[in-house]
């Protein structure tokens, strides 16, 4: 098994007994899932895509993959919310958050249309001057506000720099198969689409092109991708909830809400995680929020946030849980050096892996986490390797739909998500949202 739960921690919250008990409702939300009888049913493409991906279109993102590197030293990915976080997630947890900077031979990655901030937008356009790039433009609905907006203005940069003909070679496209703008404009000018299934939600989807593209971009092995969650789909399907990791992981999420614990951590000590922890807080945060319920999803990197969050769990609230990713190999090492002088006093440390140090300061942590009221989940992975990766993402999709099934929740809408949108549209004076407008600058104390 890659990703393996240690329950350990969990103090007198959850015991061996409290999680047998809830092998009637994992069992329930099993057969919702695997009969396809569950709410939010026309959304499960990812629980097979393992098994069922488009292997021409694998084939296609590889090769335009290749293509980018070959004559790009830039890569603008273009999207937001599922359509940007799982691929900027893998990346920075394979590769490193600091990729761009690194020495390399494949293409800088930069992320745009994930916000509204002209600053944010000027300053990978500045990145680009005097550099050869593509753009990868990646919405399902092809209508979101974010990108559309960022493609725009790439758009326009390349057609300036290339001409109309050689900038549609620089365009890849990936949304819906047939339907939105996106899809329409890509027809017409030439643009090369990949597709976003109709059966997998954006958060649901960086399995699919919409994360595929610019992973392979990075230079991430994809075979080992897919395989670790292709092994996480075929190991992860037994229902005894003691011998699946991913169900007691769910389960166990479950048993704490009811007891209160309405706040999940999901922690790491490795600071390249800092992105999953994001991906994950969509993953989980859209899917069981509603109907006045769910986990908030919140995160921390140690032992960076032990210097600022570290009072509050240890103190406040006493109203959270955490999830500790362990990784048992860090990708490189560094061992401590002898000093003559000593005077930092750390010669007792000299000769020591740095890694056994970030050891001691997890057992420490959870060990006094646990004391200040706090259970500890741990799930313990091997490496950060791409195999790994797939494996983590399958097990986090799979325990996010059973716990959401468990909670009396549909996993795979999100109508929450479009309140913002109405309001916005209505405030930027959109035809159609008139009698909104008006409303609302109202309540705003907007005079006309
Ligand atoms: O999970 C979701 O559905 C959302 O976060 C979407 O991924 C996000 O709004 C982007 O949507 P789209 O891909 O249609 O541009």
């Amino acid at each position: 098994m890659s990703t393996h739960l240690n329950g350990s921690y969990l103090g007198d919250f959850v015991s061996e007994e409290s999680i047998l008990a809830m092998q009637e409702e994992v069992t329930k939300a099993h057969e919702l899932l695997h009969t396809k009888t569950g709410e939010g049913n026309e959304f499960l493409g990812w629980l097979t895509l393992p098994t069922d991906y488009d292997k021409d279109e694998f084939s296609r993102i590889k090769k335009a993959a290749t293509k980018i590197q070959q004559t790009s030293d830039l890569l603008i990915v273009i999207g937001i919310g599922g359509s940007y976080l799982g691929a900027r997630a893998a990346i920075e947890f394979v590769k490193s958050s600091n990729y761009n900077v690194l020495k390399k031979d494949t293409p800088d990655i930069y992320f745009a249309g994930n916000s509204i901030s002209p600053t944010a937008l000027n300053e990978i356009v500045s990145l680009c001057e005097g550099r050869d790039f593509c753009v990868n433009v990646i919405s399902k609905s092809g209508t979101t506000t974010e990108p559309a907006i960022a493609f725009r203005v790439f758009k326009e940069m390349l057609v300036k720099k290339y001409g109309e003909e050689q900038a549609a070679q620089r365009i890849f496209v990936t949304t819906d198969k047939e339907k939105g703008t996106l899809k329409a404009l890509s027809d017409s000018q030439g643009f090369e689409t990949f597709i976003v299934p109709d059966d997998v939600g954006g958060r649901y989807s960086v399995l699919t092109a919409v994360g595929l593209l610019p992973i392979a971009v990075s230079g991430m092995d994809l075979d080992a991708l897919m395989q670790g969650a292709l092994d996480a789909q075929k190991s992860l399907m037994q229902t005894d909830v003691l011998q699946n990791d991913c169900y007691k992981y769910a389960a166990i999420r479950n048993i704490l809400y009811r007891q209160g614990k309405t706040t999940e951590m999901m922690v790491s000590y490795e600071p390249s995680y800092a992105m999953m922890n994001e991906w994950f807080k969509q993953l989980f945060g859209e899917s069981e929020g509603k109907d006045g319920k769910g986990i908030f999803p919140a995160s921390a990197i140690f032992s960076t946030d032990l210097h600022s969050l570290g009072q509050y769990i240890q103190d406040g609230k006493r109203n959270l849980f955490e999830t500790v990713v362990v990784f048992k190999k860090p990708k490189q090492e560094m061992i401590i050096s002898f000093d003559d002088e000593n005077t930092d006093g750390l010669n007792f440390l000299a000769g020591k892996e740095m890694s056994f140090i970030n050891q001691k300061a997890f057992e420490g942590t959870i060990l006094a986490h646990s004391d200040g009221g706090v259970p500890n989940i741990v799930l313990e992975v091997e490496e950060m390797t791409e195999y790994e990766l797939g494996y983590l993402i399958y097990f986090f999709e799979k325990a996010c739909a059973i716990s959401g099934y468990i909670l009396g929740v549909n996993p795979f809408n999100q109508p929450g998500v479009e309140s913002y949108k109405k309001n916005m549209f209505a405030l930027l004076g959109k035809a159609g949202y008139e009698e909104e407008k008006a409303q609302l600058e109202k309540r705003l104390g907007i005079k006309n």
